[in-house]
């Protein structure tokens, strides 16, 4: 299933299809702008079956990670994650998330961070440096 996606940055002729898989994942696209987004896209590129954010306000952090219900399980959302971990790591020393799904970040080497973020919500960061 690996190499039948494709992971690459968004661009507004996606931003439908984006808020799409967003509302199919109870999810919110806030004020992110969909530049910070990435999609993950079917190899003929006809569909977009995961997405990710990364914004930077007070500090790097992934604000949203979302994997069509039918295309879970199969290492789509790990690597629309490692595809933002290995941007330009250099630059950035730790990058958060605020999330429900702590076990799929410690997965992916994410340490649970002490601060309370939000009732429900796990604070984690990625140690880069
Ligand atoms: C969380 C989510 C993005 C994972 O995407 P995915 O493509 O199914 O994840 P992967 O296939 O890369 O899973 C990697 C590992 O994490 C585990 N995992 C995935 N989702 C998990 C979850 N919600 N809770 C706990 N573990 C999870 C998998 O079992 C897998 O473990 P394994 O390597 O031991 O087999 C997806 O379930 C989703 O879109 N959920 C709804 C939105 C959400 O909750 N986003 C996260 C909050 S920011």
């Amino acid at each position: 299933m690996d190499s039948d996606i494709r992971i690459r940055e968004a661009t507004n002729v996606d931003l439908l299809s984006v808020r799409l898989l967003l509302s199919t994942c109870f999810l919110e696209m806030d004020d992110v702008a969909i530049d910070d987004f990435i999609v993950a896209e079917t190899i003929d590129r006809t569909k977009i079956i995961g997405i990710a954010a990364e914004v930077n306000q007070n500090h790097p952090e992934i604000h949203t990670v979302a994997v069509h219900p039918n295309y879970r399980a199969k290492g789509i959302g790990s690597k629309l994650v490692r595809y933002i971990l290995n941007r330009q790591p250099e630059q950035r020393e730790r990058i958060y998330v605020h999330t429900v799904a702590p076990e799929f970040f410690n997965k992916l080497g994410f340490l649970r961070a002490d601060e309370v973020y939000y009732r429900g919500y796990i604070t984690m960061y990625y140690p880069l440096i």
